[in-house]
C-alpha cells in the first residue's frame, strides 16, 4: 500500500516538526513521518526546517549557532496557536523513539544546502543504525552531493533523490547516486514516469499533495509513497472510505 507519510508531522493540524505534529499525524492514520533536520552548535542532530529559528520561536539566530540547551528553552508551538505553547524543537532521538514504538516509515531530509553541517551525513547514518531503524527510514536531500555521501558512509542504507522539476531520466540519475527513490514534486511526475523507474528498480515518493483528487491519480499511477500535511485525507482514500 501507498505510505503515507506526514509531511513536518501533521502540519495542516499543528506546528511542524513539533512532537505534537508527529503523534497526531500517527493517530490520523500516517504510516509514516517526514521531517527536517539541522545540526545545533554543539553537534545535536534536531528536527526543524529553517535554518534561522525566527519563524517557529521568533528568535533570530541560526540552529548552528545555539546549544541543544538553548534550543531546548525555546516555544515552537505558540507562533502557530497558543494551543501548542511549550513545544519544543525536537531532536532526532525523540522521533526515532516514537518511529520505533510504531513501526512506521521514516523520511529523514537533511537541510544541508544553505548551511553546510560538519559530517551531518555520518551523524544521521549512525544514528538510523544506532535505533536498527535502516529497514524504516529514507534519507532525503535537494544536495545530491549530501546524497552520495550517505550513500558512500553505507551503501545499505536507503536515500531519495529531491527535486522539483526538469530532472531528465531520473531513475538514470538515481541509479548513478546508489539512490532507491525519487523525491518528485507533485508536478515532476506522471504515471509512464512511475511505471519507467520501476521497470529500473527505482521507486517515487512524491511532495507536497493535500488535495484528494491529487492523491487519487498518484495512488492511481502507482506511486511507493505520498507526503502530505493532511494524512487523515489519504488515510481515508487508502482505507476506502475517501
Ligand atoms: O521532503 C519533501 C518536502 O518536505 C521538501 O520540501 O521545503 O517542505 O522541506 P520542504
Ligand atoms: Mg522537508
Amino acid at each position: 500500500m501507498t505510505i503515507n507519510y506526514a509531511h513536518r508531522g501533521a502540519s495542516g493540524y499543528c506546528p511542524e516538526n513539533t512532537m505534537a505534529a508527529f503523534r497526531y499525524a500517527i493517530e490520523l492514520g500516517a504510516t509514516g513521518i517526514e521531517t527536517d533536520v539541522q545540526m545545533t552548535a554543539d553537534g545535536e542532530l534536531v528536527l526543524i526546517h529553517d535554518e534561522n529559528l525566527k519563524r517557529t520561536t521568533g528568535i533570530d539566530k541560526l540552529v548552528k549557532d545555539v546549544t541543544l540547551a538553548e534550543l531546548k528553552a525555546l516555544d515552537a508551538g505558540s507562533w502557530y496557536s497558543t494551543d501548542f505553547a511549550g513545544e519544543q524543537v525536537p531532536t532526532l532521538d525523540e522521533l526515532m523513539e516514537l518511529v520505533k514504538a510504531h513501526h512506521i516509515m521514516l523520511n529523514i531530509e537533511i537541510k544541508s544546502g544553505i548551511v553546510l553541517y560538519p559530517n551531518i551525513e555520518r551523524s544521521v547514518v549512525d544514528k538510523i543504525k544506532a535505533y536498527g531503524l535502516e529497514k524504516q527510514c529514507i534519507i532525503s536531500n535537494f544536495n545530491h552531493y549530501s546524497l552520495a555521501g550517505c550513500h558512500a558512509i553505507d551503501p545499505q542504507i536507503r536515500t531519495g533523490i529531491l527535486y522539483m522539476e526538469g530532472l531528465y531520466r531520473p531513475w538514470d540519475y538515481a541509479q548513478t547516486l546508489g539512490a532507491t527513490a525519487l523525491h518528485a514534486a507533485k508536478y515532476a511526475v506522471t504515471p509512464e514516469w512511475v511505471k519507467e523507474a520501476e521497470s529500473k528498480g527505482v521507486i517515487y515518493n512524491v511532495w507536497t499533495v493535500n488535495e484528494t483528487h491529487e492523491m487519487k491519480a498518484l495512488i492511481q499511477a502507482g506511486v511507493a509513497g505520498i507526503i502530505t500535511d493532511y494524512p487523515d485525507r489519504l488515510h481515508q482514500l487508502l482505507t476506502g472510505k475517501g
